[in-house]
């Protein structure tokens, strides 16, 4: 590894802390300069975590295209897509966001009303995720016209058990009980409850994450002490070893790798535009 490279990237992390601090920029650079010899930087961890959530965003992404070009289905892909979403996002990544390094920001920085909103978001996550994952349960999966005659002879409160989710989703499929048949592109209700979830997921989370990385992760280091980060970079490697062993992280990175290749879009050459 590239000591010297990694070495000034921390200085830019912890630095960038000190001017989102405007006149706490003087401690902050001395504790960014500590903070150099304290090793590991927690923060630094959840920003190449968001880069798992990206990838993941991007097979959702695809697999709405799927879905709208109403190809074959890969529900299986969506399916474990929404398992690592929620253990390795939601239940380990969001965790730690809101157990160690939102409250710190809470009391020592000027940013209560975005943390509110964050926190929302994490909530309203869940709550789609596990709308996914009931959507795109395999098993349970019916044929258009079995699920169309099936559904009407379902209550609202029936159907809103069946297939969970958020309220935009319910309220769609209210609409869908009276209205039946197909959406005028010709894809199964059950299908554009799946999209519109994905879609919801996508289009939340990727302006979060670029605000944690460019808001929050930043004015952490003008709070938090060395000490502080340097106890929160072992909590979160402690933490991570504990759920997916040793190597947890390249683990999941190679889980989410594998659903790229199976959906075609591993190859990083294939989003270089011809120009
Ligand atoms: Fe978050
Ligand atoms: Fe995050």
């Amino acid at each position: 590894m590239d000591t010297g490279k990694l070495s000034s990237r921390r200085r830019f992390l912890c630095l960038t802390g000190g001017i989102a601090a405007g006149l706490a920029a003087i401690p902050s650079a001395l504790r960014a300069a500590e903070q150099q010899d304290a090793g590991r930087d927690p923060v630094e961890d959840l920003m190449r975590e968001h880069g798992v959530l990206r990838r993941l965003l991007l097979i959702y992404d695809e697999t709405a295209n799927q879905i709208r070009d109403n190809r074959e289905l890969p529900l299986e892909i969506i399916e474990d897509s929404a398992r690592i979403t929620r253990s390795f996002v939601h239940d380990y990544h969001e965790k730690l966001e809101e157990e160690d390094i939102f409250p710190r920001l809470q009391k020592g920085a000027n940013l209560s009303e975005l943390l509110t909103v964050l926190n929302a978001q994490h909530a309203a996550g869940r709550r789609l995720t596990d709308s996914i994952l009931r959507l795109s349960k395999r098993a349970t999966v019916m044929p258009a016209e079995h699920k169309a005659e099936r559904a009407e002879q379902k209550s609202p409160a029936a159907v809103e058990q069946i297939y969970g989710g958020t309220p935009l989703i319910t309220h769609l499929l209210g609409k869908e009980t009276r209205e039946m048949k197909m959406t005028q592109e010709g894809i199964p209700h059950r299908k554009q409850s799946l999209l519109v979830a994905l879609e919801q997921f996508s289009r939340m989370y990727r302006p979060h994450a670029a605000r944690e990385d460019t808001v929050v992760f930043s004015a952490f280091h003008s709070v938090a002490s060395p000490r502080e980060c340097k106890d929160l970079a072992e909590k979160f490697a402690g933490r991570q070893r504990e759920l997916w062993g040793k190597h947890g992280f390249e683990t999941i990175v190679e889980s989410v790798a594998a659903m790229e290749k199976k959906l075609g879009i591993y190859d990083l050459s294939k989003f270089t535009p011809e120009v």
